[in-house]
């Protein structure tokens, strides 16, 4: 089967959240410059998806409507067979989104004052979830060894005995840093949170994006004892570009936790997700692998490029490896640019769109995040502009 991955479509003017962005920033960008910054995908839906939805229109309704025994088989089986996951479909709550639940997961699991620990640099709504819910933010600073992104577990541990602080939010893949977890230093995460009895929320959205020589292992898998405290996020938003589709499935193994969890979520009002959004989902887990592998390849050797052309023609800048999501984390401290200078460069002159860095936390200040999924054509050309922007 051939799949597009090639080419730009101009979301100008569609109420595209990423590209209305780009012209609030600059204004003048020509016409068909993809942005590189918010994370969905500037490619074709999956033709599955596409063709799907559109012979499911033919005869939907789109009233009030419930997940299906064929939504449900969906899901479980993609669990299943995807991540080796089995999974039980009571366990799963809907949501519209990762963020709505990660924000119901700390209410529901936390009080307010309890400390909830984040690994930093972090997906920025991680910050508001825990703040805007009266709760605080205690960082856990990622560390770099041997060129790699590592979790600091001696600082883990001592930030989690203490008995304010109740609850991980760990995202896995790690966004921004691209790091998909062995499964040794996720035994050791568990180990620390199991000993200072935290609740684990874990942000899996990306966990479909894992490129090659790499593999994610659901929180829940190590074990047992693991499940029973742990809430997994999970999504088809990020994998097949369904983000505006509002569709998310929570799985929570343990009876109580999700007892707890479902008060929570009664209490905003929310029952149930959108009818596309079911169908969206249920086509992407059952149609649409084979064009998730042509995503893979192409956010892969999109990496490769990025790191060829960067070493070459720009070797002061760290391109970090990219072990999963689709999220270019780059180190550019070491020209010696404030983080505004190089936005403004960025913007003004090389009409090049990342998301900057300090939005993670002031951990990523003089960082950028490059959005990979988008043409290669259009990364070529977007790196092009960048390194003359900075007269190489
Ligand atoms: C780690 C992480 N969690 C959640 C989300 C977004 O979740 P949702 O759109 O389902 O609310 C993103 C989007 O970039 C993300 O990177």
């Amino acid at each position: 089967m051939y799949y597009d991955f090639e080419t730009v479509i101009d979301r100008t003017g569609t109420g595209a959240a990423k590209w209305d962005s780009m012209r609030q920033s600059n204004p003048d960008v020509p016409a068909g410059i993809p942005p590189f910054s918010v994370a969905d995908l500037d490619l074709k839906l999956a033709p599955e998806i596409t063709e799907g939805l559109r012979e499911h229109l033919q005869s939907a309704v789109l009233g009030y409507t419930m997940a299906t025994d064929a939504y449900w088989d969906a899901v479980t089986g993609w669990f299943r067979d995807r991540h080796g996951w089995g999974v039980e479909r009571d366990h799963i709550r809907l949501a519209p989104g990762v963020v709505p639940a990660f924000y119901t997961a700390i209410r529901a699991v936390t009080a307010p004052g309890d400390g909830v620990i984040v690994q930093t640099p972090a997906y920025y709504p991680f910050f508001g979830a825990i703040e805007n819910n009266d709760r605080v933010v205690v960082r856990n600073p990622l560390v770099q060894r041997d060129g790699r992104w590592r979790l600091d577990l001696d600082d883990l541990a001592e930030k989690a005995a203490d008995p304010r602080t109740t609850a991980l939010l760990f995202c896995s893949p790690h966004n921004p840093t691209g790091r998909v977890w062995e499964r040794e230093e996720l035994e050791q995460v568990w180990r620390i949170a199991r000993e200072n009895d935290l609740t684990v929320i874990s942000d899996e959205i990306h966990f479909d994006l894992v490129m090659p020589g790499h593999a994610h292992t659901v929180f829940s898998t190590l074990g047992a004892d693991a499940a029973a405290r742990t809430i997994v996020c999970t999504a088809p938003s990020k994998t097949f570009n369904l983000a505006g589709m509002s569709t998310s499935n929570i799985v929570i193994a343990d009876d109580a936790l999700r007892e707890r969890y479902s008060a929570e979520q009664a209490r905003t009002g929310f029952f149930t997700l959108n009818a596309l959004g079911f169908e969206a989902c249920r086509l992407a887990y059952t149609k649409a692998d084979g064009w998730l592998a042509g995503l893979i390849d192409l956010v892969h050797g999109n990496h490769q490029m990025v790191r060829n052309f960067l070493g070459e023609r720009m070797p002061e800048v760290v391109v970090h490896d990219l072990e999963g999501t689709y999220l270019q984390w780059m180190d550019f401290r070491a020209l010696g640019l404030s983080p505004e200078e190089l936005q403004r460069i960025h913007e003004q002159e090389a009409l090049v769109f990342f998301d900057e860095g300090a939005m993670f936390g002031p951990e990523g200040a003089g960082f950028e995040r490059m959005n990979l999924a988008a043409p290669r054509h259009a990364i070529e050309a977007a790196l092009e502009r960048l390194a003359r922007s900075h007269g190489r």
